[in-house]
């Protein structure tokens, strides 16, 4: 049986054991980096430096909600605003294996940055058990590069330490309710954000629609949930599709794109089951999306599909 208390007495010891120099950790308000960097501000906070960049892929308000949290939790907190160079890194990159690369290389470029500023020899990392084995190596299939593990570069001069890398999702949130972090019973959310639900050319258009959308899909499940109209799932976002098709606007023609919406009922990420939603919800949703986006989107479609075979992301 896991014991959180058991788990954050024993990371704490090896913490103090192995980092005895200045760290960096990387901070995304997730529930995960967000344990990481509550632990080892037990451990070691005079030695730590935490870092959040907005990659320009946040959601909705999320830099702003992030920053005000990691206050309330004690943290030490430096934040990069990285966007530019991110739309820059990413122009062009569509295919979701060389995005992954793209963006947790440019993240790993600029914690070596942050290193160099206050001289850390340690990063601190969030990942967890199914983010490196879905990572692959060895004898696994790498099913998706996961953002704190596939992009790491040889060059690089950190030493990385992972005191979650054992743990699966639940385990990580009873280590989170047991040190009171208010976002442990926060969806999941991927390390590189919009950019995996963003499918085709990431414009800074593209994005902020999918952020709108993603937005909506949050405020409509929460609030059916709040009106006991369902169960809020496990995870739920939408996504927007490279896929184009025909509508009418007004009496006009419209060729707009397509946004899917995903929700999954699981418990560790690692399989899942699309969650059955209540067709007045998606209507909903649907409505207030295609208003919200006016032109650009004229079609919404919902995701059936279990993992495996899918995944619980499109990329
Ligand atoms: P998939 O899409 O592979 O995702 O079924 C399983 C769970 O992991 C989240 N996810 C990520 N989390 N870094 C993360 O920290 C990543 O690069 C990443 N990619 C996917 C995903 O949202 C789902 O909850």
């Amino acid at each position: 049986m896991f014991s959180p208390e058991g788990f954050v007495e024993e990371s704490i010891a090896a913490l103090r054991n192995e980092v005895d120099d200045i760290a960096v950790i990387a901070c995304s308000g997730g529930v995960d980096s967000t344990v990481a960097a509550v632990i080892a501000n037990i451990a070691v906070g005079q030695l730590l430096h935490c870092v959040y960049v907005d990659t320009g892929f946040m959601r909705k308000n999320e830099t702003e909600e992030i920053q005000e949290m990691l206050a309330r939790l004690g943290l030490n907190l430096t934040v990069v605003y990285a966007e530019d160079r991110y739309f820059a890194a990413l122009e062009g990159v569509v295919e979701p294996e060389h995005k992954r690369k793209v963006i947790g290389e440019l993240f790993i470029r600029i914690f070596e940055e942050e290193k160099e500023k206050v001289g850390a020899k340690y990063l601190i990392q969030g990942t967890i058990a199914p983010d490196w084995i879905e990572s692959g190596g060895g004898a696994r299939d790498t099913i998706k590069s996961h953002h704190n593990v596939g992009g790491l570069p040889d060059d690089m001069t950190l030493i990385v330490v992972e005191p979650l890398r054992d743990l699966y999702k639940d385990e990580v949130r009873e280590v989170g309710q047991f040190l009171k972090i208010e976002s442990s019973q926060r969806q999941p959310f991927p390390g590189p954000g919009l950019a995996v639900r963003c499918l085709g050319d990431l414009t800074l258009e593209r994005v902020e629609v999918t952020r709108e959308a993603c937005a909506i899909v949050e405020e409509e499940f929460e609030a059916a949930a709040q009106r006991g109209e369902m169960e809020l799932p496990w995870q739920y976002f939408a996504a927007l599709l490279p896929v184009k098709s025909v509508g009418v606007h007004g009496d006009v023609r419209a060729y707009g794109e397509t946004v899917v919406v995903r929700a999954v009922a699981s418990l560790d990420g690692m399989s899942a089951r699309y969650s059955p939603i209540p067709h007045p919800v998606l209507t909903k949703i649907s409505t207030r999306i295609t208003n919200a986006v006016k032109g650009s989107v004229n079609r919404i479609v919902y995701d059936i599909t279990n993992k495996p075979p899918g995944t619980i992301e499109w990329e």
